[in-house]
């Protein structure tokens, strides 16, 4: 569910307008600034927004999901606070990557790919962080976590929970995949 689907809280769409009138002429060369723009504003880029920058800056809609799954940075569903990135590659993969995962969801209580309901984290497992050399590894937001094992995972986690007085997300019912509850 995207944000524009929320029924009590509807997107607020008028800083698109903005996001378009600030790089006027719109080109297709302003759409890679404009959606970062638009994620820093939504925290993802919302289906709602998408339509609305397309309509305002006569840019197709096809054209800026182009540009939006091309790069990674971009997100097309909500994400938590903390992103979560565990490597599956090979070097990381044969240290025991899928049980250190395997913690890691079950201490938040969500799958790969999803966010906790209180969106402050989302988990995601990728194919090789660059860092072989500490593997297995995570990369928590720009911190790299290098010689895991499962408790050192989950203790790493419990940090960042405690630093951010947040609830143990665990205690939380798990959040479906692409399901999110409004954002703030
Ligand atoms: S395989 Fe995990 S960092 Fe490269």
């Amino acid at each position: 569910m995207s944000i524009s689907e929320c029924t009590d809280k509807p997107l607020d769409l008028s800083p698109v307008a903005a996001m378009v009138a600030d790089r006027a002429p719109f080109s297709e060369g302003d759409v890679i600034d404009a959606l970062q723009d638009m994620q820093t504003r939504y925290g993802y880029l919302p289906r709602a927004a998408m339509d609305e920058m397309a309509r305002l800056s006569g840019v197709p809609v096809a054209r800026l999901y182009g540009v939006a799954t091309f790069y990674s940075q971009f997100h097309l569903q909500p994400h938590g606070r903390h992103a979560v990135r565990v490597c599956r590659g090979t070097a990381c993969h044969v240290r025991g990557a899928a049980g250190i995962l395997s913690a890691i969801s079950r201490h938040l209580g969500i799958e790969d790919g999803d966010t906790t309901p209180d969106m402050q984290f989302s988990i995601e497992s990728v194919a090789c962080l660059g860092t072989c050399f500490l593997a297995p590894v995570m990369l928590v937001d720009d911190q790299y976590y290098g010689n895991l094992t499962s408790d050192k995972a989950v203790a790493t986690l419990k940090r960042i929970q405690a630093r951010d007085g947040a609830p143990n997300a665990a205690a939380q019912p798990a959040a479906q995949k692409g399901s999110a509850p409004c954002p703030p």
